[in-house]
C-alpha cells in the first residue's frame, strides 16, 4: 500500500531584511513590526499562513530582530495587568499572536540574498515541501491564494509560485515568468522565469508575488547557485534553473525536482515593501475594518473633496 504524502505543515517567513526604505522608523525596529493600522505587518503574514494549515513557522532572522520573538511569544506582565483591569478585549489582543503557531527563529547571518535566507531553513524543513511567506506582500484573507497553491503543489509535485498581472512598466521591481497554460484557467506552467528584467526584456506581466510552496529539492539547487541580480543569492534564479532542468528532463532522476506551476492571483493584495504602497495598505485596511472603517471613511471622503 503506497502512504498518502505528509500534509504540507511548515511556513518559512524570511525577515532578516534592514528595512532601508522606512529610516528612521527602522533604526532600531524591525520593519516586520511596523503598524498596518494596528497590528504589526508580520502578525498578518502568519495569520495567513495559519489559515492555510502551516502551523509550523520558522522565521529566518538576523540582528535587531529580538520584537519578532517577543511579539510572538507571551508577555505575562501584561497579560496579568490587563487581567487585573478587568480587560478582557485587550488581554485577548497580547494573547492572539502567541497562540497562533508553533515559532520557530534560525539567523541568516550574511545577509546574502532571498535564496540564501530559504537555504537557511533546510535543516528545519527537512526532506517535504513547504511554504515561503514574504512580509512585504500582504494577502487579503477572504482570498485565499496558499491553500490554492498547496493543492496544486499536492497534485503536481515540485514547486509553486503565485503571480500577478501588473502594470508591465512595474515589472523591473518583480520576478518575472513565461507561462503555458494548463487545463485549469488558474494554473499555468513556467517556463522561464528572469529576476527583475527591464520592461523591455521582460518575457510576460506575470510577476512573481511573495509567496512559494517549494520542493525539498530546490535547497540543492540552491546550493549551486551563483549571486545572481544586486549580487544576492535569488530565489528566481533556482527556481529558473528547475524549470528548465524539468523540460529538458530524460531520465526518471532529472524530473526528481519536478515542474513549476503558478497559480494565478486576481485576489486583493496589499504591498507594505515602499513607503507610499504601505500607506495605501494602511488607508485600504482601515475603510474595510468593522470598527474603525466607518468613521475612518466619512472622514476620508471629507478630507478629499475638502481639503486637498
Ligand atoms: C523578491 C523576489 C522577487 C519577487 C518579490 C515579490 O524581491 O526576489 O522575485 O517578485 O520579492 O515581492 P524583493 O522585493 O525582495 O526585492
Amino acid at each position: 500500500m503506497t502512504q498518502s504524502p505528509l500534509r504540507i505543515s511548515k511556513a518559512v517567513i524570511p525577515a532578516a531584511g534592514l528595512g532601508t526604505r522606512f529610516l528612521p522608523a527602522t533604526k532600531a525596529t524591525p520593519k516586520e513590526m511596523l503598524p498596518v493600522v494596528d497590528k504589526p505587518a508580520i502578525q498578518y503574514v502568519v495569520e495567513e499562513a495559519v489559515s492555510a494549515g502551516l502551523t509550523d513557522v520558522l522565521m529566518v532572522t538576523g540582528r535587531n530582530k529580538r520584537p519578532l520573538e517577543d511579539h510572538f511569544d507571551r508577555n505575562y506582565e501584561l497579560e496579568e495587568a490587563l487581567t487585573r483591569k478587568g480587560d478582557a478585549e485587550r488581554l485577548a489582543k497580547v494573547q492572539e499572536s502567541s497562540d497562533l503557531a508553533t515559532m520557530h527563529y534560525v539567523r541568516q547571518g550574511d545577509p546574502r540574498g532571498l535564496g540564501h535566507a530559504v537555504l537557511c531553513a533546510a535543516p528545519h524543513v527537512g526532506d517535504q515541501p513547504f511554504a515561503v511567506l514574504l512580509g512585504d506582500d500582504l494577502i487579503d484573507p477572504r482570498d485565499p491564494l496558499l491553500a490554492r497553491m498547496i493543492e496544486v503543489q499536492e497534485r503536481e509535485g515540485g514547486s509553486v509560485i503565485a503571480l500577478m498581472e501588473v502594470d508591465p512598466a512595474q515589472i523591473h521591481q518583480y520576478g518575472c515568468a513565461a507561462v503555458e497554460p494548463t487545463g485549469d484557467s488558474d494554473v499555468v506552467k513556467v517556463t522561464n522565469l528572469v529576476e527583475k528584467p527591464d520592461a523591455s526584456e521582460a518575457p510576460s506581466n506575470l510577476a512573481i508575488i511573495g509567496r512559494y510552496v517549494l520542493g525539498p529539492g530546490i535547497f540543492d539547487i540552491l546550493r549551486e547557485t551563483a549571486p545572481g541580480r544586486g549580487n544576492e543569492i535569488q530565489l528566481t534564479d533556482a527556481l529558473e534553473k528547475l524549470a528548465a532542468r524539468h523540460q529538458s528532463a530524460t531520465t526518471a532522476e532529472e524530473r526528481l525536482g519536478g515542474p513549476v506551476h503558478g497559480v494565478v492571483f486576481k485576489g486583493r493584495r496589499y504591498d507594505t515593501g515602499d513607503r507610499s504602497d504601505y500607506l495605501r495598505a494602511i488607508v485600504r485596511l482601515a475603510c474595510e475594518r468593522e470598527d474603525l472603517g466607518p468613521e475612518f471613511r466619512s472622514w476620508l471622503r471629507r478630507y478629499v473633496t475638502e481639503e486637498m
